[in-house]
């Protein structure tokens, strides 16, 4: 249940003038622009991280907007590769017209991929609310099917059917399949999800144990203790774990800039120390690096989808202790 505290910062929020919803969120958001990204890789690549880049963006209402993004991340993959950063990419199969024009919208992220395979870079398809579950898993096999599997989606663990995703995944794509696992940020229906703080992290944890025992590389995408306390000891029962080479038999080869079956993922702005802390004791870290010129509409969006993160914000500005960059 989204409390009452939650929904007043969301209401004081949206009624805060740009500058300083901009100043709170710069945290969070590398800046407006690509180079802003590219100084935020920089910076963090000192501290061992690598990372995913999201080009910010609402849902779109054309396909012009979809051929921006396209565009957009060409210039990601130029910019990442001339960097030389350990980086990949996070796109949201909308952005690219999967709901506008379909078929248009799978050409579009065909496109991209296939530029992302030529630099062996990933692609990380982020999943969206439950009404595009069907359709983000569909896209990742069919681009796998094409012969291009250097590409992973999102699984949301709220969602009741994640665990049958997982089974269905692996009988499909058996070690090929790439996952980044998170509790999932929308507020979904009750017949659908979980909906309480401890079921989600308990279905979390099952959906990160058979994402393991199934061979499949795996993100874990969180900065809850509890999670990421399971996750060590799930791996250490597995004998995995910082410089050991991936023991499951039945996971496939060890993948190009990727960790030894599985790495931690963070957001931008989010439990620095946590992460600085995981990445000194050797497991690989990536932060998501969003940017773009449409910062204020994604912070406000975000606020509203999910009011509790108003509180997560409030409490790192007010309680700076418990959540430094
Ligand atoms: P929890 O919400 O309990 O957070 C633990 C602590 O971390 C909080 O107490 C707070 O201190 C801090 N914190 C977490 N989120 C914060 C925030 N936004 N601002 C400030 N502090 C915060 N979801 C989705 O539906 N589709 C997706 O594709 C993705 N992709 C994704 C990528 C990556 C790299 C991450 C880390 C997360 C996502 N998510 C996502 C979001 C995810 O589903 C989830 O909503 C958030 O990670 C918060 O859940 P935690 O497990 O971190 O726990």
């Amino acid at each position: 249940m989204v409390g009452l505290f939650s929904r007043m910062i969301v209401g004081m929020t949206i009624r805060m003038p740009r500058w300083f919803v901009g100043w709170v969120s710069r945290r969070y958001v590398a800046g407006p622009e690509l180079k802003d990204a590219v100084k935020v890789m920089h910076r963090l690549s000192k501290e061992g991280a690598c990372f995913t880049i999201d080009v910010l963006g609402e849902e779109i209402t054309s396909m012009d907007e979809a051929t921006f993004f396209l565009e957009e991340y060409k210039r990601v993959i130029t910019a990442i590769s001339d960097n030389n950063f350990d980086a990949n990419l996070s796109i949201k199969p909308t952005a690219f017209g999967l709901l506008l024009d379909p078929e248009k919208g799978m050409e579009n992220i065909e496109a991209l991929v296939a530029m992302a395979n030529q630099h062996e870079m990933f692609v990380r398809l982020d999943m969206e609310d439950h009404r595009v579950t069907d359709d983000t898993i569909q896209v990742m096999l069919d681009m796998h099917e094409k012969g291009l599997t250097n590409v992973g989606v999102v699984l949301q663990a709220r969602l009741f059917r994640t665990l049958d995703d997982i089974k269905a995944i692996a009988e499909k794509l058996g070690p090929s399949a790439d996952y980044r696992i998170c509790k999932g940020i929308y507020l979904e229906p009750e017949d659908i999800s979980h909906t309480d703080r401890q079921p989600i992290i308990d279905a979390t944890n099952s959906c990160i144990d058979a994402m393991l025992d199934a061979g499949a590389y795996v993100g874990v995408a969180s900065h809850d203790h509890p999670v990421i306390k399971h996750t060590i000891k799930s791996l250490e029962s597995r004998n995995m774990g910082p410089g050991k080479s991936d023991p499951r038999s039945n996971a496939g080869p060890q993948r190009p800039q990727k960790g030894p079956g599985y790495e931690f993922q963070m957001l931008l702005g989010v439990r620095g120390p946590l992460r600085r802390k995981l990445s000194a004791q050797g497991h690989r870290t990536r932060v998501y690096i969003p940017y773009g010129e449409k910062w204020y509409e994604y912070s406000i969006r975000r606020l509203k989808e999910n009011p509790t993160i108003g509180t997560q914000v409030a409490k790192a500005f007010l309680m700076p202790w418990t959540n430094r960059p």
